[in-house]
């Protein structure tokens, strides 16, 4: 493929998460609520060439821009991506995710004794380190399987 050609076409307005580590995008989709059943036009290209990351996933949003609590969750699990807004075909911003240092309500605890686990009603409450979050409560540590923590 020489760089003339894209695998996937430019949108015209939207957003694009550019250097998705390969294999992500999938749970990109989930972090974004994005399953097809709205009828949003989503495309995604999985494991494509790329120099900084060998292979990347890229996912292009069109018609939405993405808030900052979607895209705290998304540096979780995408901490090297670029977030583009495009309208009009043009990259109007091009920003970095930024990795916040709690995240408040978005992750569940896998602790099945954790105090958020109950039927109180505690938000979770997640220390985000290096290479995972540790849960302030109990003290529980997710690293590879944070999406699989998500709130839906
Ligand atoms: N893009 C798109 N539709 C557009 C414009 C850009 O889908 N109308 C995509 C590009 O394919 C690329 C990303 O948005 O995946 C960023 O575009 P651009 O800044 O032009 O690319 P690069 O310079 O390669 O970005 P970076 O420096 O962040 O790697
Ligand atoms: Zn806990």
């Amino acid at each position: 493929m020489t760089d003339q050609q894209l695998r996937v076409s430019k949108i015209e307005n939207g957003t694009v998460i550019d250097h998705i580590a390969g294999g992500q995008a999938l749970n990109v989709l989930a972090i974004l609520g994005i399953d097809g059943s709205r009828g949003e036009t989503v495309s995604v290209g999985m494991n494509v060439p790329s120099d900084r990351l060998g292979r990347k996933d890229v996912v292009k949003v069109e018609d939405r821009e993405l808030s900052q609590s979607e895209l705290d969750v998304l540096s979780l699990i995408a901490p090297a991506a670029t977030i583009n807004i495009i309208r009009g075909y043009d990259v109007v911003e091009k920003n970095l995710v930024e990795r916040p240092s709690s995240v408040t309500g978005v992750l569940e605890c896998p602790n099945q004794h954790c105090i958020t686990a109950e039927d109180e009603p505690i938000d979770t409450h997640f220390e985000v380190l290096d290479d995972g979050v540790r849960c302030v409560y109990c003290d529980t540590i997710i690293r590879e399987s944070i999406a699989e923590q998500i709130k839906v």
